[in-house]
C-alpha cells in the first residue's frame, strides 16, 4: 500500500512529558498530564488521528504541546517535519501556523464577539496566506464551501448570528484557508447539538481527501472517533495506554483500560461523563503512580504491576499495547 520513500511523519512525540504543579506550600501536588508520550505515525496519505479518554486524561495538554501554546517539561514533538517541542522548536509562528491549524471546543470563544466573522477570515488569509484583494475573497468563499456555507451569508455577521454548528463550521473553514498539513481539533463537536455532530465529525473525513489535510481529533466520544478514524491512541491519566489502527482496536481492544471504555458505552449513551471534573487524592495519585497507573482499577493487575511501568508490547497488526499481561 505504502511505499518507504514517500512517508512523512505526521506525529512523532519522544519521551514528551508534561508536569503541573497544584496547590501551595503544604497541599503542592505534581500532575504528570503528560508521562512519557511516545507516539510514532508515518503515513504517506492524510491520515486521522483519534485521542480517546477520560476527563483528565491528557488530550487537551497533548494539543496545546502540539499548537505549542504549552512547553513540555521534557521531550520533543515534531508534526510534519515541524519540531514544535524541544530543541529545534524555533519556527516562526506564521510559518508554524500554516502547517499546523487549531479547532476549539467552543467556537464562541475562538472568535471576538465584536468582530464580523468574514473579518477573521480576511485576516488569516491575508496573514498566513499572503493573499490580496479578489485572491482573499476567493480563497474565504472556497473554503467556506467546503464546510457547506456560502461567503454571501456569512459576510458582514458577527458570531452570535450564527449557531454553534455554523460557528464551528467557519473555524473549519477558517482553519483550512491556510491549507494546513494537519487541524488540531480538541473536543471540537462536545458543545455543539447531538444531531449535528457527526455532519461536523464526516466532514473532517471529505475534508481530509479534498485538502489532504490530517486531523488530530481530541476526544471522549469512541463512537465518532470509531466513525472517522484512521488511528487510535487511548490515554490514562497522561500515559499512552493502547495504540494502532482504529479498526482493529474497536473490534478487538487489548488494554484492559480500552475494554473498560468500550464495555461502558452502551450505558452512558456513547459517552464518558464530563462536567466538572473533581479528582479524589486516590486519583490524582495516579498521575505519579511508577508502575501501570490502571493498576487500581484492572482486573488483570499483579505485583509487576506496581513495581514496572509497562513499556509498549508491540503486537502482529502493529499495535502497541501498555500492559505487562494482555
Ligand atoms: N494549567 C494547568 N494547571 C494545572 N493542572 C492542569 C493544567 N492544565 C491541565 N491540568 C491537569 O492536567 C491533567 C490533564 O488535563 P487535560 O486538560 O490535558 O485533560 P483532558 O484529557 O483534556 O481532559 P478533558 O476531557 O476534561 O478535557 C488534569 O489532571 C488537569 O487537571
Ligand atoms: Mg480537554
Amino acid at each position: 500500500m505504502s511505499n518507504a520513500n514517500t512517508m512523512t511523519t505526521v506525529l512523532k512525540t519522544e519521551g514528551l512529558n508534561k508536569v503541573y504543579t497544584l496547590g501551595g506550600i503544604v497541599t503542592r501536588t505534581r500532575i504528570n498530564a503528560l508521562d512519557d508520550v511516545n507516539l510514532d505515525i508515518k503515513s504517506d496519505r492524510p491520515v486521522i488521528i483519534s485521542l480517546v479518554g477520560e476527563s483528565g486524561s491528557g488530550k487537551t495538554t497533548l494539543a496545546k504541546v502540539i499548537l505549542r501554546l504549552v512547553e513540555p517539561t521534557s521531550g520533543s514533538a515534531v508534526v510534519y517535519d515541524r519540531v514544535v517541542a524541544g530543541a529545534g522548536a524555533k519556527q516562526s509562528k506564521s510559518e508554524f501556523l500554516a502547517a499546523v491549524q487549531p479547532i476549539f471546543q467552543n467556537p464562541f470563544e475562538a472568535f471576538s464577539a465584536y468582530r464580523t466573522v468574514d473579518a477573521y477570515l480576511r485576516t488569516t488569509a491575508m496573514r498566513v496566506q499572503n493573499l490580496q484583494g479578489d485572491a482573499t475573497t476567493e480563497a474565504m468563499a472556497q473554503a467556506l464551501t467546503s464546510v457547506g456555507l456560502k461567503y454571501e451569508d456569512v459576510r458582514g455577521k458577527y458570531p452570535n448570528q450564527f449557531s454553534g454548528g455554523e460557528l464551528q463550521r467557519v473555524s473549519i473553514a477558517r482553519a483550512l484557508i491556510p491549507r494546513p498539513k494537519i487541524i488540531v481539533a480538541d473536543e471540537p463537536v462536545s458543545m455543539i447539538d447531538a444531531s449535528l455532530r457527526m455532519n461536523i465529525v464526516n466532514l473532517f473525513l471529505s475534508l481530509k481527501e479534498q485538502y489532504n489535510t490530517s486531523f488530530l481529533y481530541m476526544t471522549h466520544d469512541l463512537a465518532t472517533a470509531y466513525y472517522i478514524s484512521d488511528y487510535l491512541a487511548v490515554m490514562y491519566r497522561g500515559a499512552i495506554v493502547e495504540f494502532g489502527s482504529a479498526r482493529e482496536i474497536l473490534t478487538s481492544p487489548k488494554h484492559p483500560y480500552t475494554q473498560l471504555l468500550l464495555d461502558s458505552i452502551p450505558h452512558t449513551n456513547h459517552k464518558w461523563t464530563r462536567g466538572t471534573f473533581t479528582m479524589s487524592d486516590i486519583e490524582t495519585k495516579e498521575y505519579r503512580f511508577g508502575g501501570c497507573k490502571f493498576r487500581n482499577r484492572c482486573p488483570l493487575a499483579q505485583e509487576v504491576c506496581t513495581r514496572e511501568r509497562p513499556q509498549a508490547m508491540r503486537k502482529d497488526d502493529g499495535r502497541e499495547v501498555y500492559c505487562h499481561f494482555a
